[in-house]
């Protein structure tokens, strides 16, 4: 469990009734309003006379703090609506909504009345501060602390909560979410996803009516395989690109989450974010502190684009790793060979990945397992010593064969599960996750191990840490995670609701040791497809795998969905051989995040090998802008014949765009011109096509024009079925 910062550390020599007091007196001196401000918005909190701690306002923010002492009266927000403004709604006492936190006391009793005790402000940094607001109960000792730590610049706020009590014995939680949010507006709009296995992010728009809808998974690993925990919620109608007042949250949490959100009698929307309290309360003993994951939101008056541009910064600077650091581009092998190859198949393979110009080859699942070979995917997962018949002279040889050629070497791991073929599951039934009166139940053959058992972390944090040990020039692993759990049982929990929460956390503790250890190395987050990406995961992986379908023309669309939340740098995109678009068509749609490819390049046409060769130079040119850059959204596949995105670098002089047929009845193409976005409109830009194919002329005549006219105007890409796809370069004109 993370330790942070421990105000009831020092409350704790408090009794309660003095703490009360600290909180009375604090009152009667100063009515309490805390206003949590970044660049453009103020949530502002507010401790009534009854000391309940309410959230009054989210919104744009004021120029005069003092006016915000006046926000709660304009809302009208006392009388009948009293409490449904909770900032942590407890439950048990006299409020009756759906609660934040609700709880069984060591003595049986189900109630829970907290309030406030104190504030406190910490500036880290001249971008991060962090408010921490103290609430207690009256009659137990049990406390909570609220705690937003806003990032200025980015308008982004994490906010989670860490639980406490002293109470003679163990305390049940039977919901302890992370935060919980009231906004005011006259509808809500919100927006989220579902999907499947390579059906990925497929988004819901609807307006929220009365009652609770809640968005949550019960998976257990890969938790968000049926409904990712990414939304956003507009205000008074759906927000559009760039208007509208939109909300975007991310639970940063990789297993089980809930959230809950309930239009009130009173209109307003109540939005409680956390952990799944499905079959999981927690039993926690005293003086331990339970935190929280971190809920992650970021607020936008001016629409979709600048809410993901916010998200995007905040997780380049803060979250991934290495997030303002390069990437890179490399070549798989999975597509290729599946679990059929050896040294010399993957010696030819080094050469091509050297031939093609990328800067990594990655091998992928098969190269393990000796009693149980891993010829399928029936069968070794869980015995990671290199395989004797493909792999004679183990990886070693493939990092230097890697070396040789000029190229870096990186390897597939699924560490957290195990096949019960396997000398893993015969050595240590105890380590996997069964109920031991039941019959197994296998998602791709497969369990998964129990990472609430120290000894299992340890297990797993060996694996990777082993294969660099082995091999100090390994540089690159995807961590891949293919099974959900079923038959929910820990042969080592004490308490089995404790379950589904310890193995998230077992599993972000074996993340922060190899990140302790192995700081920046890129790592892959994947799972089967995109059924893992969040917040949480991502703070130790430089990048993600958003789906197992690479059929170019559906990845338009599910590229689209997660660029809304996540940066471009971190969307693993390869070129395959799926679908029947022609190579520049596929490279182009991978070119709108981390570049890799997945074919058997020996079998390209000269043409398509010396296609590809360019683009990976192409896109090294203009990574800058899609790694580290800004991102604008310029027509929505959902919407048009012709989708169309750009990313500009942050200098303003450098930009790519984009654009892509993905409907061409009564072929239409790109009829009008498309508006750029974020160019300096002074100044002036050359605009000529890139990435042709060899032997293609472009239709578009290089030339010049001011950032103005090309906001303005724009420019037509000239997208037709000839054309299907189409890169534009914009470059600051010397
Ligand atoms: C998952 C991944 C694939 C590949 C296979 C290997 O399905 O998503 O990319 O690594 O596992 O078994």
């Amino acid at each position: 469990m993370h330790k942070t910062k421990t105000l009831t550390g020092l409350l704790r020599m408090l009794p309660v009734t003095m703490l009360l007091m600290v909180g009375v007196m604090a009152a009667k001196a100063q009515s309490i309003v805390i206003p949590i401000e970044s660049k453009q918005n103020a949530m502002v909190l507010q401790v009534g006379p009854d000391k309940y701690l309410d959230m009054v306002y989210f919104g744009n923010k004021l120029p005069d703090k003092n006016e915000y002492n006046s926000i709660a009266k304009a809302y009208r927000l006392n009388g009948k609506t009293e409490g449904y403004n909770s900032a942590y709604t407890s439950s048990g006492n006299r409020n009756l909504l759906e609660p934040a936190i609700s709880v069984t006391h060591a003595d049986g009793n189900k109630s829970l009345d907290l309030k406030y005790v104190s504030h406190s402000v910490t500036k880290i940094n001249d971008d991060i501060s962090l408010v921490s607001i103290t609430l207690k109960d009256s009659v137990y000792d049990f406390g909570v602390i609220l705690n937003y730590q806003t990032y200025y610049n980015e308008n982004v706020t994490e906010q989670w909560s860490v639980i406490e009590h002293h109470e003679k014995h163990d305390v049940v939680l039977n919901k302890y979410a992370s935060a919980n949010l009231y906004l005011q507006a006259g509808s809500y709009w919100l927006k989220h996803y579902h999907g499947d296995w390579a059906k990925e992010m497929r988004p819901e728009e609807e307006q929220l009516n009365h009652g609770i809808k809640t968005l949550d998974s019960k998976l257990g690993t890969r938790a968000d395989l049926f409904q990712p925990p990414v939304f956003m919620v507009s205000l008074n109608k759906p927000a559009a690109e760039d208007n509208g007042e939109v909300l975007y949250g991310n639970l940063e949490w990789s297993g089980n989450y809930r959230i809950d959100l309930e239009v009130d009698p009173s209109n307003n929307l109540r939005l409680i974010a956390g952990i799944n309290n499905y079959a999981a309360d927690y039993v926690l003993k005293p003086g331990v502190e339970f935190t929280t994951p971190k809920f992650v939101y970021t607020l936008s008056a001016n629409g979709k684009g600048e809410a993901s541009r916010n998200l995007q910064s905040w997780a380049r600077k803060y979250k991934i790793v290495d997030g303002e650091g390069p990437r890179l581009t490399l070549l798989n092998n999975w597509e290729s060979t599946y679990f059929n190859f050896n040294e010399n198949r993957l010696a030819g393979i080094l050469k091509d990945t050297k031939t093609l110009g990328v800067d990594l080859f990655l091998l992928d699942d098969g190269w393990f397992g000796n009693k149980y070979p891993r010829n399928d995917d029936r069968q070794g997962l869980g015995d990671w010593q290199s395989n004797k018949d493909k792999l004679p002279d183990g990886v070693a040889f493939l990092t230097k064969a890697a070396s040789d050629n000029g190229v870096k070497f990186g390897i597939w791991v699924e560490p957290e599960m195990v096949n019960p073929k396997s000398e893993l599951y015969e050595k240590h039934p105890d380590w996997v996750v069964k109920q031991p009166q039941r019959p197994e139940y296998y998602m791709r053959n497969q369990l998964v191990l129990d990472l609430t058992n120290p000894k299992v972390q340890d297990f797993v944090f060996g694996i990777v840490d082993n294969l660099f040990t082995k091999n100090p020039a390994l540089a690159y692993i995807k961590w891949d995670c293919n099974s959900v759990i079923y038959n929910a049982h820990s042969a080592y929990e004490k308490n089995q609701s404790n379950f589904y929460t310890d193995y998230v956390f077992g599993l972000y503790k074996v993340l922060a040791r190899l990140r302790a250890k192995y700081p920046k190395v890129p790592m892959m987050l994947c799972s089967g497809g995109g059924g893992r990406v969040d917040y949480g995961a991502l703070q130790y992986f430089t990048e993600y795998w958003p789906s197992d379908n690479t059929e170019p023309m559906e990845r338009i669309f599910i590229q689209w969905e997660y660029s809304y939340f996540y940066p471009a740098l971190a969307s693993s995109n390869h070129v395959t051989d799926w679908g029947k678009e022609p190579i520049k068509f596929r490279t182009d749609v991978a070119m709108t995040g981390k570049l890799g490819f997945d074919i058997v390049v020996s079998k390209l046409k000269p043409d398509e090998l010396a296609f590809c060769q360019q683009a990976v130079k192409t896109y090294k040119e203009y990574s800058e802008a899609i790694w580290h850059g800004n991102q604008y959204r310029l027509q929505d596949p959902q919407d048009n014949d012709v989708a169309s995105i750009m990313y500009v670098d942050s200098s303003k002089n450098s930009a790519i765009m984009f654009n892509y047929l993905v409907n061409n009845r009564y072929a239409t193409g790109s009829k009008l011109p498309i508006r750029l976005k974020g160019l300096q409109p002074d100044r002036m830009y050359t605009v000529s096509e890139v990435n042709l194919y060899p032997g293609n002329r472009s239709t578009i005549v290089n030339a010049v024009y001011s950032g103005q006219f090309l906001m303005t105007v724009g420019i037509n890409p000239d997208v037709r079925e000839s054309r299907t796809s189409v890169l534009i370069a914009v470059n600051g004109a010397k």
